[in-house]
């Protein structure tokens, strides 16, 4: 019996030795963690299960029948963050490069399919050189299976993809359908094929960082979430990250006590809407103002950053907050706006996470760039997903709430629960420039008789209280009492219930 308990330790110690010493060796000085050191720091202490340790590739072409090596490049199981349940998968780069086997697949397989039984998370630690080479079709299947249970587990548990490395293939697909992607600077990267594959079919000469580094993919392409410094603070931060959520669809986001009191007033957003309804202000200040402790953890917060998105917390109950920015492009919506919005208030909907809308919207972009980009159908997805949304959501108009957008920007017509408007609010199809050079075009040569124009239409419409005359807001509040307000709002809506009409699912216009 000692005997096979010592096997037991030595195998253990082998399978713990990954890709060998001189691997981890390399994996540290790039400044990367390995894969079980990223568990022990995401994890509770000795929280963690492992499974499928001993589990090796079969494989036998190119010599690999020569190199197995157990747990075959990820490690899987699960464990707890802050006493919470979450299951986790983590690739081991020492190993193939992290490269996804026919073996390596079905240990992920076998964690998605639990944790979607049991209802909790699942995180992946991606560091993978996508389909393991030389498995061919096998490893390709084994992705298909991962993705398939990407898809299963979609709305059901939240999924999180944390990239930790040169991401390649298939290991950027799995994480393109989970709900939030975050990576680390310097060292993650992910593109579909590499900077050598795209000098050779398209002829541009791009490096790793340029083409898919994390910079690039939190504010030009809007595929990653955030970025953080290394592999330490990344792990810290979605410790707090996974905080704010849910376990799974049927469960309420944990409640974290506050001391910030519901009622608490502050003044100074009183004269936080400029005189100069054009001059902008950072519509950031608002929400650091209104929810609790002053702690808000945005997403995506250089991409389209006319729209501001992110979790914050309101007595205690995770929310999650859509803001129109107008220190940027005057907070209009534009194509990647309106994708960043959408796919944030659909995570929320999911999740029964419910929503605050700040609006200040002059209206959608105009311009061939929109137009040809297919403004239309992007815009519309903000739309379809705030108009599809059963959690509750309030809505605060500070200033303008013009055309479509008003409409699109959670309004009543969309079901908006509580629907708020501050006494500077402009509530019109448009701004009073505009909709006056449209009206009296035939005085166009008379400066004068236009500008009074301008100024009857401004005192007629750009105020809450023609909407209000209509019952389209319910009721026109001081800056001050914005906090206090929407705390009685969501005390008022904990039960709320709606359904949509049964279907198989509807058809968002992707
Ligand atoms: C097998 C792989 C591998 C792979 C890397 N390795 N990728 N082994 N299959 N896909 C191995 C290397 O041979 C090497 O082994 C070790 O991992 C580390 O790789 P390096 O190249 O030395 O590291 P680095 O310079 O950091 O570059 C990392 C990398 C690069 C950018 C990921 O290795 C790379 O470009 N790999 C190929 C990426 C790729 O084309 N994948 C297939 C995608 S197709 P040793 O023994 O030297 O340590 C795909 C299909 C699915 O995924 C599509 C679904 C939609």
């Amino acid at each position: 019996m000692h005997e096979i308990i010592e096997q037991l330790d030595q195998k253990r110690e082998l399978a713990r030795l990954g890709g060998g010493q001189k691997r981890i060796d390399a994996q540290h000085k790039k400044g990367k963690l390995t894969a079980r050191e990223r568990i022990e720091l995401l994890l509770d202490d000795g929280t963690f299960e492992e499974w499928d340790m001993f589990k090796e590739h079969r494989c036998s072409d190119f010599g690999m029948g020569e190199t197995k090596i157990p747990s075959d490049g990820v490690v899987t199981g699960y464990g707890t963050i802050n006493g919470r349940m979450v299951f986790v998968f983590s690739q081991d780069f020492t190993v193939f490069g992290g490269a996804l086997s026919e073996a390596h697949a079905e240990k992920i397989c076998k964690i998605m399919d639990k944790a979607i039984q049991v209802g909790a998370p699942v995180i992946g630690l991606n560091d993978s050189g996508g389909a393991r080479i030389q498995e061919g079709v096998a490893a390709l299947g084994g992705y298909a299976d991962v993705f398939q249970r990407n898809v299963m587990a979609s709305g059901v548990i939240p999924q999180i993809s944390l990239i930790m490395g040169p991401c390649a293939g298939g290991a950027v697909y799995s994480p393109a359908m989970t709900d939030f992607i975050f990576m680390v600077k310097d060292t993650s990267y992910m593109f579909v094929t590499g900077p050598e594959v795209v000098k050779t079919v398209t002829h541009e000469e791009v490096t790793a960082e340029e083409l898919g580094g994390a910079v690039t993919h939190t504010s030009k392409s809007g595929v990653a979430d955030l970025a953080f410094e290394n592999d330490v603070d990344a792990l810290l931060m979605l410790r707090r990250f996974v905080n704010y959520l849910p376990l799974n669809n049927k469960e309420k986001a944990p409640i974290r006590p506050t001391p910030d009191p519901a009622d608490r007033l502050d003044y100074s957003l009183d004269t936080l809407v400029p005189d100069n309804t054009n001059k902008p202000y950072d519509i950031k200040e608002l929400i650091i103002k209104t929810v609790d402790d002053c702690d808000f953890f945005e997403l995506q917060p250089d991409h389209a950053r006319n729209i501001i998105i992110g979790f914050a917390r309101m007595e205690g109950q995770t929310i999650g907050i859509v803001a129109n920015q107008p220190m940027v492009l005057a907070g209009c919506l534009d194509i990647k706006s309106s994708i960043k919005a959408a796919r944030f208030v659909r995570f929320c909907d999911a999740y029964n996470i419910p929503i605050i809308t700040f609006v200040d919207v002059p209206g959608f972009m105009p311009g061939t760039a929109q137009e040809y980009g297919g403004i239309i159908k992007h815009g519309a997805k903000l739309l379809y997903a705030y108009a599809e949304c059963t959690v509750p959501k309030i809505t605060v108009i500070t200033r303008k709430a013009y055309g479509g957008a008003y409409d699109v920007m959670a309004s009543k017509h969309l079901r908006g629960d509580v629907n708020f408007a501050w006494p500077s609010a402009e509530i019109a199809v448009m701004g009073p420039k505009g909709a006056v050079e449209i009206i009296f075009r035939e005085d166009k040569g008379d400066p004068a008789k236009l500008a009074a124009k301008e100024a009857e239409y401004k005192a007629k419409f750009a105020n809450p209280f023609v909407a209000g005359a209509r019952g389209f807001i319910d009721d026109v509040i001081q800056p001050h009492e914005t906090r206090k307000r929407i705390c009685r709002s969501l005390v008022m809506l904990r039960n709320k219930k709606i359904d949509n009409p049964w279907r198989k699912h509807g058809n968002i216009p992707l």
